[in-house]
Order: structure tokens, then sequence, then C-alpha cells
């Protein structure tokens, strides 16, 4: 008990020590330390799929500020996403989530949908907590986080309070350190290039879906795992004809209204330094092709926004504008407030466990 008391106080100050040292685009969200610490081991661990083969952190990776890299993510054994893994950096700010918004009431329910989506960790929630219980570590973590014993809604509850320490931390635009060429680049985003009027506020985003004619990956319909994924989607939501669709419809699965066909989420700009390739399918891989891309008025779409009209942007204009987003960039995430280290951590009943002989 002494331990566990003197485990949750170091918690409490060195999350506090890490929010003085960084500058941060926003102030941090209250968390419970105990239970973002529970998250945090959650987070890694491959346990919470049905076959043990994904964590969390499989797709959303710390040094890629929680993305993975790929144009589109991998999925459960047997199937491949038809989304690209957005980061989980500022993610505790956002009020809609998903690359087609979704899901717009609760974090906590992005973690469900992680965790039991048949492609994605496909996990029996049932099987889940009996895998919790049977870990001594787990057992003492949760009554260190105020909980009686180790639930389901106790580990969503725990994901989503480590989600809410992920923080974007000493970005150029933020420290006041930026260069000349990106601040440039910021005359240009805030002026002729028309983009702070979705990418608005501390984290350039809205949260609202728009139409910006971002090209289709043909990879999902050529790939059958992946296109087995999208169709078990797309028939889950009630789309129409959803067998013969060779198009990612956005937002449209949720409102199914026409006009908001291919229409996705505003990303944030945070972090893109570390979260190529980008889109919500991964088309472009390179800063330069998207500011090409906008360049050119965006996409080919007759439902496009009107406000995405070709910019005549000169080269020396084109660099300044991505040196600007470079700046929104802060600090890695792959140090050890974001990474779990099993060996960090010193549990009363953890020693005892890795006494006994295998
Ligand atoms: C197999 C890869 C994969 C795994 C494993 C995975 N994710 Fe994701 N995650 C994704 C993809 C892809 C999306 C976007 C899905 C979409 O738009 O339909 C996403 C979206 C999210 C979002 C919404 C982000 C936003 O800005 O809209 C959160 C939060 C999230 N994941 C957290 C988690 C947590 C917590 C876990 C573990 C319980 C997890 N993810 C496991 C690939 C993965
Ligand atoms: C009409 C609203 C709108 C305007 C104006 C706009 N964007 Fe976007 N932006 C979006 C949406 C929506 C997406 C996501 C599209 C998708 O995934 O299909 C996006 C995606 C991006 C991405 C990719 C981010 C990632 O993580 O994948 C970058 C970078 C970007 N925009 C920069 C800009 C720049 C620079 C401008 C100005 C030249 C701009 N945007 C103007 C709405 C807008």
């Amino acid at each position: 008990m002494i331990l566990r008391t003197l485990l949750a106080g170091t918690l409490l100050v060195s999350s506090a020590a890490m929010a003085q040292q960084a500058i941060t685009p926003e102030p941090p969200l209250e968390v419970d330390a105990a239970r973002a610490e529970l998250g945090k081991r959650l987070f890694y661990d491959y346990r919470l799929s049905g076959d043990t083969s994904l964590a969390c952190a499989s797709c959303h990776l710390p040094e890629k500020a929680f993305t993975d890299g790929l144009p589109l993510s991998a999925a459960y054994t047997g199937a491949a996403h038809f989304r690209n893994t957005p980061t989980l950096a500022n993610v505790g700010y956002r009020d809609a989530w998903m690359h087609d918004g979704r899901l717009g009431t609760d974090l906590n329910d992005t973690v469900r949908e992680m965790i039991t989506e048949t492609y994605l960790m496909n996990m029996d929630m049932r099987i889940m907590q009996e895998r919790l219980k049977q870990d001594p570590v787990y057992v003492e973590m949760f009554e260190a986080a105020g909980m009686s014993e180790p639930s389901n809604g106790g580990a969503r509850n725990a994901l989503m309070d480590f989600m809410k320490t992920i923080q974007s931390r000493n970005a150029p635009y933020d420290s006041g350190a930026m260069s000349a060429a990106a601040l440039r680049g910021q005359t240009i985003f805030e002026g002729k290039g028309r983009c702070a009027s979705c990418h608005a506020g501390p984290r350039f985003t809205d949260d609202r879906p728009h139409n910006v004619g971002v090209p289709s990956n043909p990879d999902i319909w050529s790939d059958p795992e992946r296109h087995s994924a999208f169709v078990t989607y797309a028939k889950f939501f009630g789309v129409p004809n959803y067998m013969n669709l060779r198009e990612d419809l956005g937002a449209y699965i949720r409102t199914h209204r026409d006009e908001t066909r291919r229409s996705f989420l505003t990303p944030t700009l945070r972090e893109l330094t570390w979260t190529a390739p980008y889109m919500h399918n991964g088309v472009f891989g390179t800063l330069e092709e998207v500011v090409d891309f906008y360049d050119a008025g965006g996409g080919d779409d007759p439902l496009k926004d009107p406000r995405l009209k070709p910019l005549g942007l000169v080269p020396s204009e084109k660099a300044d504008l991505v040196a600007f987003l470079e700046s929104l960039s802060g600090d890695s995430f792959d140090v050890d407030a974001y990474v779990w280290r099993e060996d960090d951590y010193d549990y009363a009943l953890i020693e005892d466990w890795r006494d006994v002989p295998n």
C-alpha cells in the first residue's frame, strides 16, 4: 500500500514537471496520473487484440507521432485497412474522430471501436477482461488507479487518459523559433492560400468534414483483404450497393446526405514532419506534393469545397509554405513519458511475479 501511494505521488510530480518544461499549444488536459500510466501499459499490450498480434502501438508508433508511416494501415490477421492511421498528437482536444467523423461523442468510443472492430483488434470484451484479471501487474495497477479490479470500462478510461497526455511539445511555431521562410509561409497560409479557413485554431483544424477532392487510392479495391474490410465497414453503415462501391464516401456514411460524399474531417497540421504519408488514404508521400495539390486548386470532384481555387504560387512561395507546415512539428514522442518500459516500474507484486519460475 505504501508503495502504491508513493508511486501515485511520483507520477503526479513527474507529469507536472513535464508540463512545466514543454511548450504546448494548449493547456494540458486534466487526467488521473495513475490511470494514464495504466493506459500507457495497455497501449503497448498485444493481449488487447484477439490473437495477440496487434497492440495500439503497432499502428500508432510514438516515434512517428503515433502514426505508422504506411499509406494505408495494417489490420487484424487476414484483413488490411482502407484508411491511413491518424496521429494521436492532441487527440484529446478533438470533438469528432475518425477520418469520416463518424464518432463524435467521446474519445472513449474510439477506443471501443479500435478494440472490438473485427478488422482492427477483433477483441471480445469478455476475454479481454479475463486476460487483464490474470495479470498480477494489471491487478495492482487497476487498484493503484482507484479501481477495485480490472474491467473493460476501466481499461478504456485508462487508455483515454493516456491519450489525453499525448500533446505536441516545443514546436517552433509555439516557441517563437520560426525561420524567416516559415514566417513568410505563414503569411501565405493565412492569406492567399486560404488554408486557415479550414485549418484553424491551435490544432489547425475545424474538426469538420470538407471535400477537397483527394484522389482515390486504388490499392483499397485491388487488394482483397483491404476490400473485404471496406465492405464490412460500408455494409455496417448501411451504404447502398456496398459490394460494388469503388470509392470511400467519407462523412456520407454517417449523414447519408449526398452533398457530404467524399468529405473527410480536416486533419490537424501538427506533427506533419513525423506523419507522412498524408490524407485519409495516404496518397501523398510528401508535403511538397500536398502543396502542389492545393496550388492546383485541390482535386477534381464535383462536390469540392468552393474555397479551393488555383493559387498560382511560385516555387519559392511553395517552399515557404512547406517550411511553415514543418514549423508546426515539435519534439518526437519517443520518450519515457510516452513509451512503456516494463523495467522502469517498481510494483510490489511484479517482483514476486518475475521470481516465479516458468
Ligand atoms: C491495425 C492498426 C490500428 C490499431 C491496432 C489501432 N489503431 Fe487506432 N486507428 C487506426 C486507423 C486506420 C484509424 C483511422 C480509422 C478511420 O478513419 O476509419 C485509427 C483511428 C484512431 C483514433 C481516432 C483519431 C482521430 O483523430 O480521429 C484513435 C483515438 C485511435 N485510433 C486510438 C487507438 C487505440 C487506443 C488503439 C488500441 C486500443 C488503437 N487505436 C489501435 C489504426 C489502428
Ligand atoms: C476547404 C477546407 C480546406 C482548405 C481551404 C485547406 N484544407 Fe488542407 N485539408 C482539408 C481536409 C478536409 C483534409 C483531409 C482530406 C482527406 O483526407 O481526404 C486536408 C488535408 C491537408 C493536409 C494533410 C494532413 C495529413 O495529416 O494528412 C495538409 C498538409 C493540408 N491539408 C494543408 C493545407 C494547406 C497548406 C492549405 C492551403 C494551401 C489547405 N490545407 C487548405 C481541408 C482544407
